[in-house]
Order: structure tokens, then C-alpha cells, then sequence
């Protein structure tokens, strides 16, 4: 079969970033990510990720796969205490979290842009558990894919940072109220790194310049955000799983836990659905 040439730019372009990093890591004899579906999936597109992207020194491939990791890890759980359960994932991109995690029962939507789900039906055609939605998931339109009755779990990862603050208010709130009960796994971006990608700072040495990221939010704001989002009962932080070097086994989750330094750094973040009222 040809290699297919994605024909991305701006955000949706980001998906390659995230595929490249995670289908490094996973090449690794050592891998903190079983991600087999990645590397075949960079193999099928005709695409210059080294040239563009760089090869995932300095910890980057690492960084990008335990986030991924944490994820599922998360998702693993929701779907242990809730089988059958609904997992939609907004800006999914050519994840292959489905593969990753799938338990056998659970309904999964993958939600993005019209070019990015025409590229991944191409490369990942619809399954009967898992089906993707072309649009923005700032439209409501998917939310009539999901059975109203189901559990549901919402991913956002990598998404939410390339949206306005009220974009991410209004989607929160929405979501809350659409699915009690449910909950929302995200990342965020602290304050300083969104600032920096407004000013186009953020920066590869191949040239890459990463897209704006106009909202922020920093691990010290979480109370302030949960009050913000009457519709949320909790949010709590996701560790990520230890990873490999002094860097990822001991330094990061002891910085996780210091004021100040844990703000340098992106968060994973769980909130929770206030239940229906009875
Ligand atoms: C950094 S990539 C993350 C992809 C995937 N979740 C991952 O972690 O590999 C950001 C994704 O968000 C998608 N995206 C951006 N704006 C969106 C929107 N309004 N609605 C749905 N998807 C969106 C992009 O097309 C892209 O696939």
C-alpha cells in the first residue's frame, strides 16, 4: 500500500508530534509505552517526522508516551469500575488509545476535525465499538452518538490547551451537564508555556514552531477552577507512571509535589461529574 501524505497544518498537525513521540518510544526495547499500532502508523504516512519534529531526545519521546500512559492508565480504571462504559475522545487524532486499553466492552467515539478523521479513517477505519465523529467538539452533534443512558468518560488529551478560556468553560459546563455522573480526563498547560506559544517561543531546533496555546492553567489554580464549574463534584491530578532515568523515576514525581516548581510543568487532571440530582 502507498504511504499516505498527510495534508495537516496548525493544530491538527500536532497529532503527528504526539504519533512520532509515542511511536518512538514504543521502537525502544526499554519502552514505557506498548504502542505497536504507533509505529506502524507512522510507517503508513509519507510525512518528514525527524526533519520536522527531531527525534525525541532530551527526554521529549519519554515525556509524550508516560503522558499517554497516564492516561490510559486512568481510562483502564474508569473502564474496571464501570464495564461497558462509553469513552469519548475529543481531538483524538491518530491515537491508538482504543487499542491500548480496549477491555472487550467498552464504546469508544473519537471525535476531531473533518481532515483529521477523513486521514485516520483512512488509516484506522471504524470498528463496531469504535466510531469517529468529523467535527469540532465545541458542536454538539456528538453528543447525539452517545447512548444518553451510558457512563461516560471524556478525554481531552492534547486538545484543550489550543482553545479559548471560554471555549474550555462553556465545554466543561456542557459536559458536565450532558453526563452526570461521568467525568472529564484532561491536560493542561501551565501558564508560562501558554504565554510562550503566544509569542511563537515555543520552538524546535528543526524550526518547528508549535501553535499557540491560549489557555493555561497552573496545578495551584485547581481549587479556583473546580469553583469556577459548579457542574464538577472533584478534580484531582494524574501521576504519571514512573518512567525511565533519574529525570522520569525520581525527579519528576518529587517536583510533583513541591508549590512552585509543580506549576513549571503540564498537568493531568481528573474532574468528576456532579451526579443527577435525585
Ligand atoms: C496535540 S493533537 C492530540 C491528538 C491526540 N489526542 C494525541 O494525544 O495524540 C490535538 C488534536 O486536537 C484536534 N483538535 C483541535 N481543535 C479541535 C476541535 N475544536 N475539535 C476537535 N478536535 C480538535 C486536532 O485536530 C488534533 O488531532
Amino acid at each position: 500500500m502507498a504511504p499516505l501524505r498527510p495534508d495537516l497544518h496548525g493544530v491538527p498537525e500536532t497529532l503527528l508530534w504526539t504519533l512520532h513521540h509515542r511511536a518512538l518510544e514504543a521502537r525502544r526495547p526499554d519502552a514505557v509505552l506498548h504502542d505497536p499500532w504507533a509505529v506502524e502508523l507512522v510507517a503508513r504516512l509519507d510525512y518528514p517526522f525527524a526533519e520536522r519534529f527531531g527525534t525525541g531526545g532530551h527526554g521529549v519521546a519519554q515525556g509524550q508516551a508516560l503522558r499517554a500512559a497516564a492516561f490510559d492508565r486512568a481510562i483502564r480504571a474508569f473502564l474496571a469500575e464501570r464495564s461497558g462504559a462509553t469513552v469519548v475522545a475529543l481531538g483524538e487524532g491518530l491515537e491508538t488509545q482504543f487499542e491500548r486499553v480496549d477491555d472487550g466492552r467498552v464504546r469508544w467515539l473519537g471525535v476531531d476535525l473533518p481532515e483529521v478523521v477523513a486521514l485516520r479513517r483512512a488509516l484506522l477505519p471504524d470498528g463496531p465499538r469504535h466510531r469517529s465523529w468529523a467535527g469540532s467538539a465545541l458542536e454538539a452533534g456528538w453528543m447525539d452518538e452517545v447512548d444518553p443512558g451510558a457512563d461516560v468518560l471524556v478525554t481531552a488529551q492534547g486538545l484543550l490547551m489550543y482553545l479559548r478560556l471560554e471555549e474550555v468553560h462553556a465545554l466543561v459546563e456542557w459536559l458536565a451537564e450532558r453526563f452526570p455522573g461521568g467525568a472529564l480526563l484532561f491536560d493542561a498547560v501551565p501558564r508560562w508555556f501558554s504565554a510562550r506559544t503566544l509569542r511563537g517561543r515555543m520552538r524546535t531546533p528543526q524550526g518547528y514552531v508549535a501553535p499557540p496555546m491560549p489557555w493555561g492553567l497552573d496545578v495551584g489554580e485547581l481549587a479556583a477552577f473546580r469553583a469556577a464549574h459548579p457542574g464538577l463534584r472533584e478534580v484531582r491530578r494524574v501521576a504519571l507512571p514512573p518512567g525511565r532515568g533519574l529525570l522520569f523515576r525520581r525527579l519528576l514525581p518529587v517536583a510533583a509535589r513541591l508549590p512552585v516548581v509543580r506549576d513549571l510543568r503540564p498537568a493531568i487532571l481528573l474532574a468528576t461529574f456532579a451526579p443527577r440530582p435525585s
